[in-house]
């Protein structure tokens, strides 16, 4: 009886082995190991033996248990193993693969828009500025000279965060505040512009968003004049939609800035676009971030971003920006 244990055993290690299949190997597991398997089939027959016997075939039945089970295990393992590099092989991704053509994705029109006047004004000699989205009161606000009172401050514009004492910090409403960070940690001579995105707290339609962005440009210098801000902003103004286009000033106000004025594009159709506001900065501001309004003096604008790519491109509502739907970006 030990014999054919043994051989049924040495048997059953080979067939593992060789099995190619997890199925395979779960039947062989039920025809030998099994409740009803072969060796089970022995251990029933070890009821007739006498003691001295049983225990020598308990032993031998024990010893081939163990041996095919290890054997079902191992080759178990392989053909796990096999089974998952072939799965992984089919399942590839090549996510460092470039798709050609139309396909391979696109700069959103308002980040064109950017990197193109930054490329614009860095050509006129100007630096290149960023500031951080989530602002204190004093750069959104205080150093901007606006008065504690002042409506900007009104929830109706502002997202307030719900960080430090209240009111203390809120997402931008404006690029303005890297105005203040720009003059806080260099001097002048100053020439630089600030892209950005910024926060208002208003309900979106065709001409305005909730996010959207703007590019400010701040220049501090001995003897900067208005007639420097007006050509400046009318050269960068042809520069971007080309001939044809031109600009006018409004009066205006704004606290940190004195003169102030709107800023309107002339379209060729001879419709104009609101575009932003400018002005000489307010002496408060640059006495507030450390600079001599007696010895220097300086301009400043700021324009929306998003309406400057819609009107470039002929969209007319700004909503389309923000669409999920690519068709919308692969036009341009
Ligand atoms: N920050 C102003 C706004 O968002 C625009 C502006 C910038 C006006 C710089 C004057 C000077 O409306």
């Amino acid at each position: 009886m030990i014999d054919e244990i043994r051989v049924l055993a040495g048997d059953a290690v080979a067939r593992a082995r060789a099995a190619g299949t997890l199925d395979d190997l779960r039947a062989l597991e039920a025809e030998v190991v099994g409740k009803k398997g072969a060796l089970a089939g022995f251990k029933r027959r070890m009821g007739s033996l006498d003691p001295d016997q049983r225990r020598h075939v308990g032993q031998a039945l024990n010893a081939a248990q163990w041996e095919v089970a290890d054997a079902l295990g191992a080759r178990r393992d392989e053909l796990d193993q096999a089974g998952r590099r072939s799965r992984l092989e089919r399942e590839r991704l090549d996510l460092t693969e470039v798709r050609a053509g139309r396909d391979a994705g696109h700069i959103h029109l308002v980040a064109q828009v950017i990197e193109e006047l930054e490329d614009t004004f860095v050509g006129l000699g100007f630096r290149v500025a960023e500031g951080p989205e989530v602002e204190d009161d004093w750069h959104n606000f205080s150093a901007l000279n606006f008065g504690e009172h002042h409506p900007a401050r009104d929830m109706q514009d502002t997202f307030f965060v719900d960080l430090g004492a209240p009111g203390e910090v809120v997402l931008r409403t404006h690029t303005s505040p890297v105005q203040v960070r720009v003059m806080e940690c260099q001097p002048p001579p100053i020439y630089t512009v600030m892209p950005g995105r910024v926060y208002r707290n208003e309900a979106a339609d065709a001409t305005h968003l909730a996010v959207f962005h703007q590019l400010e440009c701040l220049v501090v210098d001995r003897g900067i004049t208005f007639g420097h801000m007006a050509g400046t902003i009318d050269m960068f103004t042809k520069a971007f939609f080309g001939e044809g286009f031109s600009t006018r000033l409004r009066p205006s106000y704004f606290p940190f800035t004195e003169p102030s004025a709107e800023v309107d594009v002339r379209r060729p159709d001879g419709s104009w676009l609101e575009l932003g506001g400018c002005g000489m900065v307010h002496p408060n501001v640059l006495a507030n971030c450390g600079i001599d309004p007696e010895e220097w003096s300086g301009f400043a604008f700021g324009f929306g971003l998003d309406r400057l790519a819609a009107t470039r491109h002929g969209i007319t509502d700004l909503r389309d920006f923000l669409s999920t739907d690519v068709r919308v970006l692969e036009q341009f």
